[in-house]
């Protein structure tokens, strides 16, 4: 079986996207990244995925009319690189049924939802005093980071946390987690 198509869409500085595009480099994952894409012009992520070699492109919501036509756009984009899965590293934007329904799509969000969905995870969880956040990979359906979720790693907020240091924590923790689950889901693929 040829390896399984991966178009990741990022908007901000790639961590979770370079993450990715290391683990790709091994032959014995089933799975090759062939575009990276983004809401955000010249953002970091993109440099990062150009710098391995992947293919990028930008759909800025400011050259569309409204986020009708933005999604729509996003949506012919991605279905240009005939993906198997649609992967959000980071990927701050919702996205409309025009692509949610198009593909099948995968993110990670810095919480164990469904506490603290959203842009602002960290924060929330810091300002609601748990003791306990985490990761969660999941797919994605129309809703706010509510779709099935596949895969949850716990992580301790400490005391003395500030949104960098837990974001440092959770984010070591949510490379592996979103790398093991793509490796095994793109092993089914290949079956
Ligand atoms: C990741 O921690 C990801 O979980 C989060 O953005 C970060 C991207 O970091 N996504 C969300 O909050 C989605 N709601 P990166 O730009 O360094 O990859």
């Amino acid at each position: 079986m040829p390896p399984a198509r991966l178009v990741v869409l990022a908007s901000g500085s790639g961590s979770t996207l370079q993450a990715l595009v290391d683990a790709t480099a091994d032959d014995d994952f089933a799975a090759v990244i062939v575009a990276a894409g983004t809401d955000v012009p010249g953002c970091l992520a993109m440099s990062r995925a150009e710098a391995g070699g992947v293919k990028t492109f930008t759909v800025a919501l400011r050259d569309y009319p409204d986020r009708n036509a933005w999604n729509n756009a996003l949506a012919d984009r991605i279905a240009g690189y005939g993906p198997d899965l649609v992967v959000l590293a980071g990927f701050m934007r919702i996205l409309g049924p025009q692509v949610v329904r198009r593909f099948r799509i995968l993110n990670t969000h810095p919480a164990l939802l469904p506490a603290f969905p959203g842009a602002h995870a960290l924060r929330d969880a810091l300002a609601a005093g748990v003791r306990t956040t985490g990761v969660t990979v999941h797919w994605v359906d129309e809703g706010i980071d509510t779709g099935p979720v596949l895969a949850q790693v716990e992580v301790p907020v400490l005391p003395g946390d500030d949104e960098a240091s837990l974001r440092a924590r959770v984010q070591a923790a949510e490379k592996p987690l979103f790398v093991r689950t793509i490796r095994s889901l793109c092993q089914e693929y290949a079956r």
